[in-house]
């Protein structure tokens, strides 16, 4: 079993789509073991994000995040990375398929709905980050 850190995003708590995202990762058989809405620091997005600090969007992305109301998650299951990512999509609209919550929700490169973790060593980094 791994384990993944997932966050929906503002747009994603706006849209009142956390239902219908936890209904995906549930549906897929996979279990949310820690889940906490909370309004991050700009610290604790700037850390999350590090690893963009030089691209042009780091700046647009922090703000979009910061002190907005966002669904921290823990989720658990067999591959949880790497089929979360599958069950998310692409960040880009244009080549995200339908069927992915992506696909399905989001239209734009920086509100798009849902961040899962890209590997392993990113979702342990990560889940030590949102839940002390
Ligand atoms: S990149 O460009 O290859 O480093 O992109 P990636 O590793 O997929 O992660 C980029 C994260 O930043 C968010 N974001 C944007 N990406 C590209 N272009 C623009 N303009 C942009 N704005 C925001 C993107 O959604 C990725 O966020 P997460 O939460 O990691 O999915």
């Amino acid at each position: 079993m791994e384990k993944t850190f997932i966050m929906i995003k503002p747009d994603g708590v706006e849209r009142r789509l956390m239902g219908e995202v936890i209904r995906r990762i549930e549906k897929k058989g996979f279990n949310i073991t820690r889940a906490e809405l909370v309004k991050p620091s700009k610290e604790l997005v700037e850390d999350h994000y590090a690893e963009h600090k030089e691209k042009p969007f780091f700046g647009e992305l922090i703000e979009y995040i910061s002190g907005k109301l966002v669904m921290a998650m823990e989720v658990e299951g067999n591959s949880a990375v790497e089929v979360m990512r599958l069950l998310i999509g692409h960040r880009d609209p244009t080549v995200a398929l339908p069927g992915t919550i992506r696909g399905d929700f989001a239209h734009n490169l920086t509100e798009n709905i849902i961040h899962g973790s890209d590997s392993l060593e990113s979702a342990k980094r990560e889940l030590n980050l949102w839940f002390k």
